[in-house]
C-alpha cells in the first residue's frame, strides 16, 4: 500500500510538470484528489482493515500523501499563473525609449477670429446670422440686387462662372435678396451674413481671387441713414478702438442709394499720417448705403412702407489691419508658421 501511494505522488509530480495550462492541471488534480481518485478509495478502504491497530498509521500515511499531492498542485497552480502573467507582460511591452506622438495644436484662422468678433458684436445688437452658398445664381448675385445683365457695374466684379446662370458669388450682397424674399414682404429684418466670396483678380499683396465679406442688412419702417452711420461708428470703434473717428464719403453701389464709403482714422498714427494710412490719416474699410428701392421692390418689399440700410465689410482687410498682416495671400497659403501666431497658448 505504501508503495502504491508513493508511486501515486511520483506519477502526479511527473504528469503535473508536463502541463502548462490551468484547465489540464485542474483535470489532473481531479484525477489524483477527486471523488473517484485512488486516494479517496484508500481512505474508504481503511474501514475494511482487519487489524484495527493498523488504522491509525495507515490513515496517517494516506493523509501524508494527500498533503503532498495538495502542495504539489498548489505549487503548480502558482507557477502556471506566474507563467501566464509573464507571457501577458511580454506581449504588452511598451518601449519607453520611443519618442511620444506629438500633436499639433490648431489655431483659429485670423479671418475666423474677425467673423467671431463681428458675430458676437452684432448678435449683441439683436441681429441674426444668415448663411448663403458659395455657388450662387447670377440672378441673386447680380440681378436681384439691381445689377441687370449688361450693366457696366458688373465689370467691377469679374466673376468665376460655372455655367450661364451660376457663378461663385462675388459679394455677400447676394444674401440680401435671399433674406428679403424669405421674409415675404414683412419686416423688420436685421441680419449679418459672413462668408466667402470670389472674383477673378490678379493676386498681389492686397488682392486675392478668394476673400470674404460680412454683409449687414436692416429693413423696417423708418430705418434711417442716421442709424446706419451710428451702427457703423459703433462697429468700427469696437474693432479699432473707442477713440477712432469715422468718416463717410459719397460713393456708388447699384444696390444702395445713397451709397457711402467709410473710413476710420488711422489707429497707427492717430490720424497724423503714416505709411499705414498712406499719409492720409484715414483707412478705407467698408461700403454701405440705404437699400435701393428697386432691391426692396424686386424682392417683395414695398419701398413706400419699408426702408433699410446695408453694409459690406471686407474681412481680410479688417484682419490685415487688426493683426498687421502685409500680404493678403498669407490667409490662403496654409503656412503653419503664419497661422501659429494666432494660437492661444
Ligand atoms: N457688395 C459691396 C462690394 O462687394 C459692398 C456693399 C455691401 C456696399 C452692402 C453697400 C452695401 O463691394
Amino acid at each position: 500500500m505504501l508503495e502504491i501511494l508513493n508511486g501515486l505522488a511520483k506519477q502526479a509530480e511527473e504528469e503535473a510538470e508536463k502541463i502548462h495550462d490551468r484547465a489540464s492541471l485542474a483535470a489532473l488534480k481531479a484525477k489524483f484528489l477527486g471523488g473517484s481518485s485512488p486516494l479517496k478509495q484508500a481512505f474508504a478502504d481503511l474501514k475494511n482493515l482487519s487489524d484495527p491497530k493498523q488504522k491509525g498509521p495507515a490513515g496517517k500515511m494516506i493523509n501524508d500523501v494527500k498533503v503532498q499531492l495538495e502542495s504539489l498542485f498548489d505549487r503548480r497552480e502558482k507557477a502556471l499563473s506566474e507563467e501566464e502573467a509573464q507571457k501577458k507582460m511580454a506581449g504588452e511591452k511598451v518601449d519607453i525609449s520611443l519618442p511620444g506622438v506629438s500633436r499639433v495644436k490648431g489655431a483659429m484662422h485670423p479671418c475666423s477670429l474677425v467673423v467671431k468678433d463681428l458675430t458676437d458684436f452684432f448678435l449683441g445688437l439683436g441681429y441674426k446670422v444668415a448663411e448663403g452658398d458659395d455657388v450662387e445664381l447670377d440672378m441673386f448675385n447680380f440681378e436681384l440686387v439691381n445689377i441687370p445683365k449688361d450693366h457696366p457695374s458688373r465689370d467691377m466684379q469679374d466673376s468665376f462662372y460655372i455655367d450661364d446662370s451660376r457663378l461663385l458669388r462675388t459679394q455677400t450682397s447676394a444674401a440680401q435678396a435671399h433674406v428679403l424674399q424669405a421674409a415675404k414682404g414683412v419686416g423688420p429684418i436685421k441680419i449679418i451674413c459672413p462668408g466667402k466670396t470670389y472674383r477673378r483678380d490678379d493676386d498681389d499683396l492686397t488682392h486675392s481671387h478668394q476673400f470674404s465679406q460680412c454683409e449687414g442688412l436692416v429693413v423696417g419702417k423708418n430705418v434711417t441713414m442716421g442709424q446706419l452711420m451710428e451702427t457703423l461708428t459703433l462697429v468700427l470703434r469696437h474693432l479699432f478702438g473707442e477713440k477712432r473717428q469715422v468718416r463717410f464719403r459719397p460713393s456708388f453701389f447699384p444696390f444702395t442709394e445713397p451709397s457711402i464709403e467709410v473710413d476710420v482714422s488711422c489707429y497707427n498714427c492717430d490720424g497724423k499720417g503714416c505709411p499705414m494710412c498712406k499719409n492720409t490719416g484715414w483707412i478705407e474699410v467698408l461700403g454701405a448705403g440705404m437699400v435701393h428701392p428697386n432691391v426692396l421692390r424686386m424682392n417683395g418689399f414695398d419701398p413706400e412702407v419699408y426702408t433699410g440700410f446695408a453694409f459690406g465689410i471686407g474681412l481680410e482687410r479688417i484682419a490685415m489691419l487688426k493683426y498687421g498682416v502685409e500680404d493678403i495671400r498669407d490667409f490662403f497659403t496654409s503656412d503653419e508658421a503664419f497661422l501659429r501666431q494666432f494660437r492661444k497658448e
